[in-house]
């Protein structure tokens, strides 16, 4: 029997991997983020850490559960909250959940699409604040989305998803990614794929070559009637670029799922006109949340039985 740390609450069901092979959970009352020093501290007293994007597993914890932790898994496709580099170094496997969340995040990421060109939160709040004095023929004034041009950048698996929605309401799909996909659409050049899309939508993981990859110079390609939405990683956009951008009217409207500084939001960007703005929910179905959560238990299980899941990826 191994100890495991689940570093938040998890949906009924989600740990029942680990349960079933009769590990001992070390679960926390509070569905609070466990401090660094905390993380610190327990690392060493556990085998397994199932944890979410909101635990910073740095070179500091993984050192500190050298020699007895043996696997960290997230709770979450994205693992940019690890330090993987030094896992892989001490021994110590990663693993993540893809696959279970891309049809629902691309759900999301269409939400935001249709959200953000229709102008759907200037206009509710107007109405819910009472702003609203009736039907005008000039008033939220959006952008279509039928017929669009959209272009998505990253086409991994979220950015397919999206893309096979986009056909359904009868947008041109354009794509662009580090390699030619070989699929129809690709563009070679991302500044090609800003200057020519309507609606840009980002599905690249973060690393430090995506960090800002959308700032003030890639915001100024793209044209003035243009959409931008992120469901990806915050910092994949500078959000004082986009700011800027929405208020100068350099781009037409914003969709975002992430910011740079979660939970805090940009104050420029939450007085930004024509922005929608979500609190990080791209995955937030019931049933997708406790697939994933499945998943990362499955994978630290199975690293803790000395078998190798699918969705490791670092070792
Ligand atoms: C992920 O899995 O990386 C998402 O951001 C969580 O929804």
């Amino acid at each position: 029997m191994s100890r495991v740390l689940v570093t938040r609450r998890l949906p009924d069901g989600g740990l029942d991997p680990l349960v079933e092979a009769g590990h001992e959970l070390i679960e926390r009352d509070k569905d609070t983020p466990l401090s660094h020093d905390e993380l610190v501290a327990t690392a060493p007293t556990v085998d397994a850490i199932v944890c979410l994007l909101t635990d910073r597993i740095d070179a500091e914890v993984l050192e500190a559960g050298a020699g007895r932790l043996r696997v960290v898994a997230n709770v979450a496709v994205g693992y940019d909250n690890i330090d993987v580099a030094s896992a892989t170094e001490h021994g110590i496997a990663v693993c993540n959940t893809p696959g279970v969340l891309d049809e629902t995040t691309a759900d999301l990421a269409f939400l935001l699409i249709l959200a953000a060109s229709r102008l759907a939160s200037d206009a509710e709040a107007d109405l819910r604040d009472g702003r609203w004095e009736g039907w005008g023929i000039n008033q939220y004034l959006g952008r279509d989305v039928h017929g669009a041009v959209l272009g998505v950048v990253g086409f991994g698996r979220i950015g397919q998803a999206v893309a096979r929605r986009a056909t359904g309401f009868g947008m041109e799909v354009l794509h662009h990614a580090r390699h030619d996909t070989g699929f129809p659409g690709y563009i070679v050049d991302l500044d090609d794929l800003l200057s020519l899309a309507d609606i840009v939508s980002l599905h690249v993981p973060l690393s430090p070559e995506t960090r800002h990859l959308i700032s003030r110079a890639e915001l100024e390609r793209m044209k003035p009637s243009a959409v931008l939405v992120n469901t990806a990683r915050g910092p994949v956009v500078d959000e004082v670029a986009l700011a800027e951008a929405l208020e100068t009217g350099a781009i037409f409207a914003a969709g975002l799922d992430v910011f740079e500084a979660e939970p805090k939001v940009h104050p420029r960007l939450l007085a930004a006109p024509r922005t929608v703005l979500l609190p990080h929910i791209g995955s937030a179905s019931l049933a997708t949340r406790t697939r994933m959560a499945r998943i990362a238990s499955e994978g630290a299980r199975a690293v803790l039985s000395g078998e190798t899941p699918a969705n490791v990826v670092g070792a």
